[in-house]
């Protein structure tokens, strides 16, 4: 048994209540076993039983749930680097991609990467998340798009997750664009995913979800549609980007095959957000896209105000987003989406969570959920949003591990 002492805000995240309800105590304690918490409060009134219990001590910070990084497009080979500077010297995405850049470049640098880069990549990455606070991560496949590539990747995340702390929720989204040699033929690539990807990646329980890149770009939503009913029938959940780019309608597909989740949503309809949130899908905001590729911040707020649930992720991938940082994530959904710092945590915990199926193991710190969660060096979850700075999380436990701590920062008394 083990207890969490010198707490001064203790973020417990459960779900109930408006999204800026994090349900804070002050002056807390924690109590966890093996991977397991047992008992969550105000540290006057630790129950006898926890009271011989391994001590640790928090230094007098902010202790919130592991955040839960709900999107992000984990294992690729290569950067694009490049497109940044293009599009700050006035080329768009899509003229990018259509030139032969973008996620078709990115899909012939992972095809030519090996298993073994891929994978110690990713593992970089989940180490750096870790140091964030983060300790579960949905990671897409999407950079294959071809049978032996797509399921590649698939099996590199499966061993990922036995081979590190952070919890992985891998997602195929074999639909990301249709690739180079199908260009004439998309009945053809669309029968490969329903037909064999499919069935194969249901077989070996390779993925819990399917995602499909809704844009006139990518699929439409009649595609989408097929896709994500079949996924259904192969006992996937339904993800979707959903109207980044363009208004396609994506919104409002997501809420009538009851998605898990539609994320981006930049240029959603009003009604599609509304009819999101009466079906009780998540609306996930990913401002670092938006930054990136120099749109105008999805309008959160006014999400929040339609009833819909908003989680916050990076969107983690070599083009839109090329970084993992999940609390500079919340702190744009801060300052350019007017969110509040508690409803962008509870957006990065149990809302995150829901968005990915698992809100009854992770993402709010209840007793028998999971014992993921960070010490955090700041007072009350404000600040920390508030002074974003390196190392600002300590310490995180994530899978019976005390998987980082912060140089200097002792957690175990
Ligand atoms: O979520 N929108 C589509 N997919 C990614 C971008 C992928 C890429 O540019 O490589 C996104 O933004
Ligand atoms: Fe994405």
């Amino acid at each position: 048994m083990n207890l969490l002492e010198n707490i001064a805000q203790l973020a417990t995240c459960r779900a109930e209540g408006a999204q800026g309800e994090i349900h804070p105590i002050a002056d807390a304690a924690l109590a966890w076993d093996g991977d397991t918490i047992r008992w969550v409060g105000p540290r006057a009134e630790v129950p006898a039983e926890f009271r011989g219990a391994d001590r640790f001590d928090a230094g007098g910070g902010l202790v919130i749930p592991g955040l839960v990084d709900c999107h992000t497009h984990l294992a690729f080979g290569g950067w694009r680097a490049e497109e940044f500077e293009q599009r700050l010297l006035g080329r768009s995405y899509l003229e990018i991609a259509a030139d032969g850049g973008g996620i078709a470049r990115t899909m012939r640098l992972t095809r030519t990467a090996s298993d073994e880069e891929l994978s110690r990549r990713a593992e970089g990455f989940l180490r750096q998340m870790l140091a964030l606070g983060v300790t579960t991560v949905e990671c897409k496949s999407g950079y294959g798009l071809d049978r032996a590539n797509e399921l590649r990747l698939l099996r590199i995340y499966r061993a990922l997750a036995g081979i590190q702390p952070v919890r992985l929720v891998p997602t195929f989204l074999g639909a990301h664009v249709v690739p180079p040699e199908f260009r004439d033929d998309r009945a053809g690539y669309l029968a490969l995913l329903m037909d064999d990807l499919l069935p194969a990646i249901a077989r070996e329980r390779l993925a819990d979800f399917c995602d499909v890149f809704v844009e006139r770009s990518a699929f439409s939503v009649e595609e989408a549609r097929r896709l994500l009913t079949a996924a259904r029938a192969a006992g996937l959940g339904a993800k979707l980007h959903a109207d980044q780019l363009s208004a396609g309608g994506g919104a409002e597909l997501a809420a009538e095959v009851m998605a898990v989740s539609a994320d981006h949503l930049e240029c959603a309809s009003a009604a599609g957000i509304a009819a999101m949130a009466r079906a009780g899908v998540v609306a996930v905001s990913l401002p670092l896209a938006s930054l990136y590729l120099g749109q105008s911040p999805a309008p959160a707020r006014r999400w929040i105000e339609a009833g819909a649930a908003v989680a916050v992720a990076t969107d983690f991938n070599p083009g839109s987003a090329p970084s993992y940082h999940l609390p500079f994530a919340l702190t744009l959904a801060c300052a350019l989406q007017r969110m509040t710092p508690a409803e962008a945590l509870k957006g990065a915990t149990i809302i995150a969570a829901r968005a990915v199926g698992l809100e009854a193991r992770v993402g709010s710190l209840e007793p028998g959920k999971a014992a993921d969660f960070a010490v955090i060096d700041a007072p009350d979850v404000v600040h920390w949003l508030y002074h974003l700075r390196p190392n600002a999380c300590r310490a995180t436990v994530a899978g019976a591990n005390l998987a980082w701590t912060a140089p200097g920062f002792r957690l175990k008394r």
